[in-house]
């Protein structure tokens, strides 16, 4: 799997120390017939230049309302408050019409489902092309030619003959290889992707990833990668955001988070990963119970109804994000115990029913990303 560290940490969006795309205190309510739901509820986020940025979290975390948010494209329902700003310009509050000029051309996007980004009656040549011309002053052969050079980078195979086939000619896999081709047409500083693979198989997963490696490696562009999976984190990110209830509850490098997590839901997800250096008869263990509702208010760690080590003060003060002792300072914890967990290292989920063998052993302690 390709692997893009990039070793200038305090890299920035123009030289000046601006970086390319900065999330402040972010917060998104939507105003339901149930009540108000607080999706986001205080997100900050750096993304540098050339850097991967990884947002993990299980479903309804506020990962995609993030993303939404930071594009424009939420729902005129919602209330939005906070401030997103690319190379310096705030991006909140814009009209339709300022944002189509970032949208596609500095910011690319990448969605799920492939079928949703592509149209099913255009071939997908003419559709790269249309995305060059949009934002290009090129010619209809030259804009086809960079179709086929660009369907060469993203692997697709016979690309000359190729780029003349309909999106339902090409499989899952290729498609999404074709939207990565559109996501990079016009060489985008930020690559936004939501879960670009969840929807491919796990096996075509690896290729996909493969191929936005390589159309980062190409265009120099930062990538915001989205994802409910921290396997897919693994290979490609540089930076990692753990979300949990509408907020970061952890931040830090891939490092960090895979060989020093510090908050429990953390651990929780690395245990629900598979791992590679067992020979797979070692059950994966879900965190037991299901994140909080976000309609009304919370109160205390939102994750202490389902944390093995809650105490008192978890279920009565929300904890702070805040660094963590004895950590580099970019690492980040919001739990009361987080120097506890980050310090003991072991598993906190015991091994559930399925676990044959009963040892709980999971030693997280050495687990390779
Ligand atoms: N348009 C909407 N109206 C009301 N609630 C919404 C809307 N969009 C998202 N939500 C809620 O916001 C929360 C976060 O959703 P989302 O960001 O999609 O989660 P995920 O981390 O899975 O991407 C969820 O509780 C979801 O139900
Ligand atoms: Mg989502």
């Amino acid at each position: 799997m390709l692997r893009r560290r990039s070793t200038d940490l305090t890299g920035d969006g123009g030289g000046d120390g601006t970086p390319l795309l900065a999330v402040e205190r972010l917060e998104v309510d939507f105003p339901t017939a149930d009540g108000v739901v607080h999706a986001v509820r205080g997100v900050d986020l750096e993304l540098r230049s050339g850097e991967v940025l990884g947002i993990v979290g299980e479903s309804g975390s506020g990962k995609s309302v993030t993303a939404m948010a930071t594009m424009g494209l939420l729902p005129r329902s919602a209330r939005i408050r906070g401030s997103v700003r690319y190379r310096g310009h705030e991006l909140l509050r814009r009209s339709e019409k300022q944002l189509m000029g970032y949208r596609g051309k500095s910011i690319a996007m990448i969605f799920q489902d492939p079928m949703t980004s592509l149209n099913p009656v255009y071939s997908v040549g003419w559709q790269i092309a249309e995305a060059i011309r949009a934002h290009q002053d090129v010619s209809k052969e030259e804009a086809t030619r960079r179709a086929v050079e660009l369907l060469r980078k993203v692997g697709i195979p016979n690309p000359e003959e190729r780029v003349a086939s309909y999106p339902h000619e090409f499989s899952g896999g290729m498609r999404q290889r074709v939207v990565i081709a559109i996501a990079i047409a016009n060489d985008p500083d930020v690559i936004l992707a939501d879960e670009p693979t969840t929807a491919l198989d796990v096996t075509v997963q690896a290729q996909v990833l493969e191929a936005l490696g390589a159309a980062l490696h190409t265009t120099h562009a930062a990538l915001l990668l989205i994802t409910h999976d921290l396997g897919v984190i693994a290979g490609l990110a540089d930076r990692v955001v753990v979300m949990y209830a509408g907020r970061p509850v952890e931040v830090g490098t891939v490092d960090d988070i895979f060989y020093a997590p510090a908050m429990p839901y953390t651990l929780g997800l690395l245990g629900s990963l598979p791992r590679v250096d067992t020979d797979g008869s070692e059950r994966l263990r879900p965190i037991p119970g299901a994140p909080p509702s976000m309609l009304g208010d919370l109160r205390g760690c939102p994750f202490a109804p389902r944390c093995p080590i809650a105490e008192d003060r978890c279920r009565a003060v929300e904890p702070e994000l805040a660094a963590v002792a004895g950590e580099h300072a970019g690492h980040l914890a919001a739990c009361h115990l987080a120097e506890r967990v980050r310090a003991s290292g072991t598993p906190l989920f015991a091994a559930t029913s399925a676990d044959t063998d009963g040892d709980g052993d999971g030693d997280g302690g050495d687990r390779r990303p």
